[in-house]
């Protein structure tokens, strides 16, 4: 029998609930695919916040982050996290970011240049990849296409980990 391969693990933080139905979504998803094939990743989640939780990740992953700027008008301006802030520190705690291979940012497009700037600043921040973005829960395609490329992410990574 074919040795199953290690859960996508998500770390995730959500103000208003969209991030946690997209996180729901992924598992899910994986849930299907894994009934179709028995070697799928399967996906964990754990939100971040409220219980002022010291997380100390040991394993690879990824991050999934809204963007929360205050007093900005969208464009050139409103550049400072506001909410999320526990996400950047859960990264920094311990330097979990080196276990992080991604982040996978959320918006929304009306906020035009600000669309998903947190992702981007966390990326230019800890030195790791944007993956990917969507916008408020995320649709089915966004689901399936992220699904996909946290696996080759995550394969990647742990090619790198383990030369
Ligand atoms: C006060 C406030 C500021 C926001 N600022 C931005 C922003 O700068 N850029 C962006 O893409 N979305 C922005 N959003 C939209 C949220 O990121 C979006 O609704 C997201 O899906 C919320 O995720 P959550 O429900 O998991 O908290 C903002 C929303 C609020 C309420």
């Amino acid at each position: 029998m074919e040795k199953n391969l290690t859960p996508i693990k998500i770390l995730f933080i959500s103000i208003s609930g969209n991030t946690r139905a997209f996180a729901q979504k992924l598992v899910a998803y994986a849930q299907k695919v894994r009934q179709a094939d028995p070697t799928a990743r399967l996906v964990e989640i754990t939100e971040i916040g409220g219980d002022n939780q010291f997380i100390e990740m040991q394993q690879p992953f990824t991050v999934l982050v809204p963007t929360y700027l205050g007093g900005g008008n969208g464009i050139n301006n409103g550049n400072q996290e506001i909410m999320t802030n526990e996400m950047r520190e859960t990264l920094a705690d311990n330097d979990n970011y080196r276990w992080c291979y991604g982040v996978i940012g959320s918006g929304n497009r009306n906020f035009n240049a600000q669309f998903g700037l947190t992702a981007k600043q966390y990326a230019a921040q800890f030195k790791i990849p944007v993956i990917d973005f969507y916008e408020m829960r995320g649709t089915q395609a966004d689901v399936k296409r992220i699904y996909q490329e946290l696996n080759d992410f995550q394969i990647k990574f742990e090619q790198h980990l383990s030369n």
